[in-house]
C-alpha cells in the first residue's frame, strides 16, 4: 500500500503479490464555509506501527479473531497550517482507512459537503450490487452486470476480478456519520457518495472526529470473504462490559400469518395478537425448545394507514385484547419470553419521545430482545427539527445513523438486544454494542409472501458474498408450507425444502426464526427436527466451496458442543459438489444426519422431495451433495463414542 501526494493533492494506491488491484486513488474532504482539505497539502510526519491480538467473540460465527495489522499514520498540513491525519492498516485480507481531523484553530464545528474517496479499481471486474438512493432502502435483488454499468451502489460492493480476484468495498464503524454510498467515475473509478442530510449537508461533526474506516477486502475465492473478518477488526472493541445478558436463541411469533394474509397486524376479527393466540405459541415455543415468542401486532397504532402514519404508535400500549403482562408471566412459566416488537414507519420522533417509556415497560416486563422496524420509503424517514419543521432523510443519513445506535445503547442500559429491521446497513458495530444482534438490510423471506415478485432462486446463494459481509441477518428462514395455496395462490417460496434448512447454516445471525405457522411444522416433524437441532452460535465457520450467485456450502461448528453443522445450497441450477470432511477432528466417527434433496426434487415441480437418512462419517470421508434446482442440504454431524 502506497500513499503519496501528487501535486500536493493525497492519494493511495494498493498492489498484491506484484499485481495493482487499486491505482492511484484520490483522498480528501469538502467543508461548507470553510476552506476544503481537498489539496495543498505537505506531509508533516509519517509513522507506522505493528499490532497483533486474538479477541474473542461474547457470540458469532466464529469465537476467535485475530487482528493482526500494520499500521501507517500520515499526517498532512495544508497552507493554511491544518492538520488532517490519514490512517492506513494492511492485513493479509485487505486494507481499512481513515480521515482523523484533530481539534486545531479555526475547525470547531465542521459541515462535511464531500468526501472525494477514491476506489480506482485497476482491472475490469463483475459487480454485484444494490441501488443506493432509490425508492427502497436496500431491499432489491441483486444486480450482476461489469463493473462499468455501475452508476450508484451500496456498500458493501462484491467485485471478482477478470484477473479472478474477489473484493469487497464497505465501511467500518458508522458511527455520527453519513453512510458511504459508492458512485462511478470515469472508467473503473469508484467514489464515495456521502448520503446528505435533508438540508444538502453530508454531516456535521465537531473536531476532534474521525471518519468511518473505508474498507478493501481481498480474496482469492468467493468464500475467503466469508470468512474475512477484517470489518470486525476495524470497530472497537465492546464497550458494554459484561454482556453474558445478550443469548443467542431461535424464535417463533405472530408475523408470517400477516405476510400472507390470514391476520392482520391492527385490531379487528382476523387480530393476530390476541392473548389466546400468543398463548398457542407460547406452548408450541416451550414444546419445541424455541426461546423467544415475537408478536407484532400487539400495540396501539396499526390501525388504519399505518406505512403513513407512524405518530400514532404507542409503545407502551397493548391492544385490549392483548393481555401483555398475563402472557409475560405464563412465557415466564414456560422458560421462554416475548420477543417486543417496536414499528415506527420511520418517525423517529415519535419513537424517541418514547424511547425510555417503551424500553423500560419492556425490561419490566422481562423482554430481553425488541424487534424495531422503521418501514418507509427511501428519504422518506421523519423527524420533527428543533425548529418544529418535519424533515425526510434517508435511512443511511447522519441523523438516522445516530438514532438507530442511541435505541441500540439505551436498549443495553436495560439489558435488552436490538433485532433493526429496515436498518442502517450493519458496518460491524455488534463487536462495540454486542446487544446489537441481527438486522434485516436486503430482501428477507417476506418478499417470497408478497411476491412482487418474490427472491429469485439465486437470492440466497448471492447474499452470503454481498449482505452478509457487513453482519448478521434476520432474514427469517425456514417456511415449509412453500407454496401458501389457499392464502397467496400467485405467490410461493422459490426453493425446495431441504434449502429451507440450509438456509439456517448459510445465513447467519445469533438470532434464527422458525418463520412458518406452527401447524405447519407439526405436519413435518422429521425435517423440522433440524431446525429444533440446529444452534445460532458458533465455535468456527468454512467455506468449503461457493461462486457468487450460483452456489455455496459453509460448515460451522457449535459453540457449546462437538458437533459440526453443514448448510449447502444452490440457484435455479441443479449440481453435485464434493466434500471432503477433513474439517472433523481425525479419528472420531461421527454420525452424520443428512437432509437433502430427493432425487425428484425440483423447485418448480416437486419442492418437497426430501431424504432424511443416516450415514456414519469420518474426517476421510468424502460426500457428493447433489442439489437440485433451488435445492440445498442440511446436515448434523455428531461425534459418537467409539
Ligand atoms: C417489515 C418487516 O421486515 C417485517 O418483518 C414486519 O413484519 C413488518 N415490517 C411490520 O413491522
Ligand atoms: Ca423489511
Amino acid at each position: 500500500m502506497t500513499v503519496g501526494l501528487d501535486n500536493h493533492v493525497p492519494y493511495y494506491q494498493l498492489d498484491r503479490a506484484g499485481i495493482s488491484v487499486i491505482g492511484k486513488s484520490r483522498l480528501g474532504l469538502r467543508f461548507k464555509d470553510i476552506p476544503h482539505m481537498d489539496g495543498g497539502f505537505v506531509i508533516a510526519s509519517a509513522g507506522t506501527s505493528s499490532f497483533d491480538e486474538t479477541w474473542t467473540q461474547p457470540w458469532g460465527e466464529k469465537k476467535d479473531i485475530r487482528n493482526h495489522y500494520n499500521e501507517l499514520r500520515v499526517t498532512l498540513t495544508d497552507g493554511l497550517k491544518r492538520r488532517m491525519i490519514l490512517r492506513f492498516r494492511v492485513y493479509d485480507d485487505g486494507i481499512g482507512f481513515r480521515y482523523e481531523i484533530p481539534e486545531q484553530a479555526h475547525m470547531g464545528k465542521v459541515q462535511v459537503i464531500n468526501e472525494l474517496t477514491e476506489f480506482n479499481i485497476a482491472d475490469p471486474a463483475t459487480a454485484w450490487w444494490i441501488p443506493a438512493r432509490g425508492w427502497n432502502r436496500y431491499e432489491y435483488l441483486y444486480h450482476k452486470t461489469p463493473l462499468r454499468d455501475i452508476q450508484h451502489v451500496h456498500t458493501p460492493l462484491t467485485l471478482k476480478t477478470d484477473k479472478g480476484l474477489y473484493l469487497s468495498i464497505h465501511e467500518a464503524a458508522l458511527v455520527d456519520y453519513a453512510a458511504m454510498t459508492l458512485k462511478r467515475g470515469r472508467g473503473r473509478i469508484l467514489y464515495a457518495d456521502l448520503t446528505p442530510l435533508s438540508d444538502g449537508i453530508k454531516a456535521r461533526v465537531k473536531t476532534p472526529f474521525h471518519t468511518p474506516w473505508r474498507s478493501i477486502q481481498l480474496a482469492d475465492t468467493a468464500g475467503g470473504l466469508i470468512t474475512s473478518y477484517l470489518i470486525l477488526n476495524l470497530n472497537e472493541p465492546n464497550r458494554l462490559g459484561d454482556v453474558s445478558w445478550v443469548k443467542p436463541e431461535k424464535y417463533v411469533g405472530i408475523w408470517w400469518g400477516m405476510h400472507l394474509g390470514k391476520m392482520t397486524w391492527g385490531s379487528g376479527p382476523k387480530h393476530g395478537a390476541t392473548t389466546a393466540n400468543t398463548m398457542r405459541y407460547i406452548d408450541f415455543a416451550a414444546k419445541y425448545g424455541f426461546k423467544g415468542v415475537l408478536v407484532e401486532g400487539w400495540n396501539v397504532g396499526w390501525d388504519g394507514d399505518w406505512f403513513h402514519n407512524g405518530k400514532a404508535f404507542r409503545f407502551t400500549e397493548p391492544y385490549p385484547d392483548f393481555d401483555i403482562v398475563a402472557l409475560s408471566k405464563y412465557a415466564k412459566s414456560k422458560g421462554v419470553h416475548l420477543i417486543g416488537h417496536n414499528e415506527t414507519s420511520g418517525d423517529i420522533s415519535n419513537y424517541e419521545a418514547q424511547l425510555d417509556a417503551a424500553l423500560d415497560y419492556d425490561q419490566k416486563l422481562g423482554i430481553p430482545l425488541i424487534k424495531t422496524g422503521y418501514v418507509a420509503d427511501g428519504g422518506d424517514a421523519i423527524f420533527t427539527g428543533r425548529d418544529g419543521r418535519v424533515h425526510h432523510e434517508w435511512h443511511d443519513s447522519q441523523v438516522m445513523v445516530n438514532h438507530y445506535q442511541k435505541v441500540v445503547t439505551e436498549a443495553a442500559k436495560r439489558h435488552i438486544s436490538i433485532d433493526t429491521h429496515e436498518p442502517i446497513k450493519d458496518t460491524g458495530l455488534r463487536r462495540t454494542y454486542p446487544n446489537w444482534v441481527s438486522r434485516e438490510g436486503a430482501r428477507g423471506q417476506e418478499y417470497n409472501a408478497w411476491g412482487e415478485p418474490g427472491n429469485s432462486p439465486e437470492h440466497t446463494a448471492i447474499l452470503p458474498f454481498t449482505r452478509m459481509l457487513a453482519g448478521p441477518m434476520d432474514f427469517t428462514p425456514g417456511i415449509f408450507d412453500l407454496l401458501f395455496r389457499k392464502e397467496k395462490p400467485h405467490n410461493r417460496i422459490p426453493t425446495t425444502l431441504a434449502k429451507q434448512l440450509a438456509l439456517y447454516v448459510v445465513i447467519y445471525s445469533p438470532i434464527q426464526m422458525a418463520a412458518d405457522l406452527p401447524k405447519n411444522y407439526e405436519a413435518r416433524p422429521k425435517p423440522f427436527q433440524f431446525i429444533r437441532d440446529v444452534p445460532t452460535d458458533w465455535q468456527d465457520t468454512l467455506v468449503l466451496n461457493g461462486e457468487i450467485g450460483d452456489y455455496v456450502t459453509i460448515v460451522r461448528k457449535d459453540r457449546n458442543s462437538e458437533d459440526w453443522y453443514l448448510g449447502s445450497l444452490t440457484n435455479e441450477k441443479a449440481r453435485t459438489l464434493k466434500i471432503s470432511l477433513d474439517f472433523l477432528t481425525p479419528g472420531v466417527r461421527y454420525r452424520a444426519q443428512i437432509y437433502r434433496d430427493g432425487p425428484d426434487a425440483d423447485w418448480q415441480s416437486n419442492p418437497y422431495d426430501m431424504v432424511i437418512e443416516e450415514k456414519t462419517v469420518t474426517a476421510k470421508t468424502r460426500l457428493s451433495l447433489k442439489l437440485a434446482t433451488s435445492g440445498g442440504q442440511a446436515i448434523r454431524f455428531t461425534p459418537v463414542s467409539k
